[in-house]
């Protein structure tokens, strides 16, 4: 059985790999990879450091988690220094995020993270924690999705753009199509679905410090598929799935539903790096069972 999968001309171990936002520091990247990731996504960062949003950030609850850490990163400056050593040591492939809330500041972040050669560059439109001149996460709409991607496809060289997409919306085939019409080589999906609250009954308030985040996790799986499934009718371009994936059958009918690679973020959290060599030899079996030779087989098959 063959669990290596291909994206923009190379060859991944498998096609699992971890989100942006989950894990933050370099230690718990190379633990991914060493557990089985296929690839990793980090964290997205600004041009600027921001300190992030109040304390909790972060809460837990039956389903999976929301937050609203509010781009907790260092900035520009010394997340390049980091991420062009890790890019050079990771044992797989490693994809930068960027986030900004002007067309400028994406510019300049693309061309600066460009030059350390990721594996390639997510545009990360769907922060819901953060507001900037497009008022709402950019992928809200065609247009401005459109006019981002544009505007830095140049600035990115060889580097192929991802964009990573809110679910948050009613036409994502649409707005997709216009990323991939602008330029981008993959589309991500989905972010978290927001805005989400959870409340301390106790405290009489919301738990967030932000009071509202996004919701990830188990819970918001079928979103996700369905999402996906949107998607994969309207683009050529490959999908980069993710959401609430905990079991090899999830990220079964997530491939199914059209994902090219699986994100597992929140569910490591929940279970341990061990998931990934878990839901690796799951699918394994899986397509041993049901004579299908090769994971990308799996691509689209529920249509
Ligand atoms: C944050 C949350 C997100 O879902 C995202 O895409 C980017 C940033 C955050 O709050 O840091």
């Amino acid at each position: 059985m063959d669990l290596k999968i291909n994206l923009f001309n190379r060859k991944l171990k498998n096609p699992l790999f971890l989100p942006s936002g989950i894990i933050n520091d370099i230690a718990g990247h190379q633990l991914a990879i060493q557990s089985g990731a296929g690839s990793v996504v980090l964290k997205s960062i600004t041009l600027q450091p921001r300190e992030g949003n109040p304390i909790p950030r972060v809460a837990k609850y039956e389903y999976g988690f929301i937050n609203s850490v509010g781009l907790k990163n260092p900035g520009l400056k010394e997340a390049k220094k980091q991420m062009k050593i890790f890019i050079k040591q990771a044992k797989a492939p490693v994809i930068a995020s960027v986030f900004a809330v002007s067309i400028k500041d994406f510019q300049v972040l693309v061309s600066e993270i460009a030059e350390i050669k990721p594996y390639g560059i997510e545009l990360n439109l769907s922060c819901p924690n953060v507001e900037g001149e497009f008022g709402k996460a950019i992928s809200n709409k065609s247009d401005s999705s459109f006019q981002v991607i544009k505007s830095v496809i140049k600035k990115a060289g060889k580097v192929p753009l991802i964009a990573k997409l809110t679910p948050n919306v009613e036409e994502i085939g649409e707005i997709a199509k216009a990323c991939e019409q602008a330029g981008a080589s993959a589309i991500a999906a989905i972010n978290t679905v927001a805005p989400s609250m959870i409340i301390d009954i106790y405290k009489r308030k919301p738990i967030l410090g932000a009071k509202k985040g996004g919701l990830s996790g188990p819970g918001i799986r079928p979103v996700a598929i369905a999402k996906i499934y949107e998607i994969y009718e309207a683009v050529k371009i490959p999908i980069l799935g993710m959401g609430g994936v905990e079991k090899w059958q999830d990220a079964v009918e997530m491939m199914m539903a059209g994902a090219t690679l699986v994100g597992v973020g929140s569910s490591v959290y929940l279970r341990g790096y061990k998931i990934y060599k878990e839901i690796i030899s799951g699918m394994e079996e899986f397509l041993k069972k049901e004579h299908i030779k090769n994971v990308k087989n799996l691509i689209g098959l529920a249509h």
